[in-house]
């Protein structure tokens, strides 16, 4: 494969014969995928995106992304959970840290904010301050089209592009990213003529990454689309076996398994790289909608190194022994950099002096493993030769295809989430939306 997966250091925790054991559970779950038989089917057809993605659609995004480029200096990029972290993490995988902070020449593309993925009066207020009197653009993304945070945030953007532009202007510069039939969002756009992208009805909001939902945003941000989907139609290719000796994925998903069946309920996702703090936000929703039904699944947690190892460390290394962890690991930096050599070692770095910052990167990564395995927690690291677009895509599509056997693994609907519904109406009855009178009353009298 492409990407390293390392399960050296579970060896301690599980043994081949426990692997041996599960096999034919994870024959049976890749059975149920492939021939579309197991709960939720009808929302796999992310299975097939990458080989099946068609060059008319990504043409379609890559003209809607330079007309953004080429009008605007800001896309706000309105949408939450499924329909906002894939193209936040991609985008901050995929560029510089400060890119939004860095003068136009030097970024690849448009600066994105993001909105709607909160109800914060003062993220809004300071999002329009930031934006003050640059050009911008509208990304809203909603499948549904009726989610209540970012209708929110359309609303007040919207009128801050028309009270800019005027509508019909405004109206040129929102681009819509909803199911192709239905919804207010649907039904909005057509009416209003914004420029739309469909989300496919068979790939749910966290798996959808690699549809317009992400591929809008990053390629109006300078990524390399072709390169993205090559990365996970080589993916595709790879993890295809049902034999876990031969598919990295399935393997991911069965030790998983197995450490959840010995009280290892928790998981952290763990990064090196400042810029990959939102790869484990995505892979959280990922994990975790997809697993966490029945009163099962692993929690799924991240860490960021070293700066969590000065405040998460503690636990992880002498806390509740329920906990294992999954690093993703980055082999060569896209930039190194010397330690600075001085003619003192006050600072008593002078050990350290012929190295290189990565290197000293790596070596506290390699520690920490040493470290953490040494005190009782298991760990795997994925490896990845690169931080770029095709690796980005790879490492997508692996997650993807190792959450879905897992999701059987655990005997669960991968691809639903119904529970992300209680809160709602919790909140509009609340909100005494027509329709919840009922629950208004009952949940109004609870608060009393
Ligand atoms: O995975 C999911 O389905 C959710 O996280 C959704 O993506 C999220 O609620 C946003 O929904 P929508 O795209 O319909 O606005």
């Amino acid at each position: 494969a492409y990407i390293t997966f390392d399960s050296e250091n579970v060896n301690k925790f599980v043994s081949e014969n426990e692997l041996d054991e599960i096999q034919p559970l994870v024959t049976v779950a890749d059975q149920q995928l492939k021939d579309r038989s197991g709960a939720g089917f009808e929302f796999t057809d992310w299975l097939t995106l990458p080989a099946d993605v068609h060059q008319n659609e990504l043409t379609h995004i890559k003209q809607a992304a330079e007309k953004i480029q080429s009008d605007s200096d800001v896309l706000i990029v309105i949408g939450i959970g499924g329909s906002y972290l894939g193209a936040k993490m991609a985008i901050d995988f995929l560029n510089p840290v400060f890119n939004n902070e860095l003068a136009n020449q030097q970024r690849s593309g448009v600066k994105v904010y993001f909105a709607g993925n909160s109800i914060s009066s003062a993220y809004i207020n300071d999002l329009i301050r930031t934006i003050g009197d640059q050009d911008f653009s509208i990304n809203v993304i909603s499948k549904s089209g009726t989610t209540t945070e970012p209708a929110i945030a359309f609303r007040v953007f919207k009128e801050l592009l028309e009270k800019k532009y005027g509508k019909e202007e405004a109206a040129k510069r929102i681009y819509a990213t909803t199911d192709g039939k239905k919804g207010a969002l649907h039904d909005e756009a057509q009416k209003a003529g914004y420029e739309s992208f469909v989300i496919p009805d068979g790939v749910g909001g966290r798996f959808s990454v690699l549809t317009p939902v992400g591929l809008l945003p990053l390629t109006a941000a300078g990524a390399n689309v072709d390169a993205l989907m090559e990365g996970a139609k080589a993916s595709q290719g790879d993890f295809t076996e049902a034999d876990m000796k031969k598919n990295a994925a399935y393997r991911y998903a069965a030790i998983r398994r197995i450490l959840y069946d010995k009280g290892y309920t928790s998981e952290i996702l763990a990064n090196w790289e400042p810029s990959m703090q939102y790869l484990a936000e995505w892979w959280k929703q990922l994990m975790g909608e997809s697993e966490g039904k029945n009163q099962k699944g692993i929690f799924p947690s991240s860490a960021n190194y070293s700066t969590d190892l000065h405040s998460l460390g503690q636990y992880i290394q002498e806390g509740r022994r329920d906990l294992f962890e999954t690093v993703v690991k980055l082999d060569s930096p896209m930039v190194d950099m010397d330690l600075p050599k001085l003619s003192d070692n006050n600072d008593g770095l002078g050990y350290l002096e012929g190295k290189t910052i990565d290197e000293i990167n790596t070596k506290a990564f390699q520690g920490v493993v040493l470290a953490h395995v040494d005190g009782g927690v298991p760990n795997m690291a994925i490896h990845l030769p690169k931080q770029d677009e095709y690796t980005l895509g790879y490492l997508i599509y692996f997650f993807e295809k190792a959450v879905a056997i897992s999701g059987y693994l655990f005997a669960v609907n991968p691809f639903n989430q119904p529970g992300v519904e209680a809160y709602k109406t919790a909140m509009f009855a609340l909100l005494g939306k027509p329709g919840y009178e009922e629950k208004t009353k009952e949940y109004q009298a609870r608060l009393r």
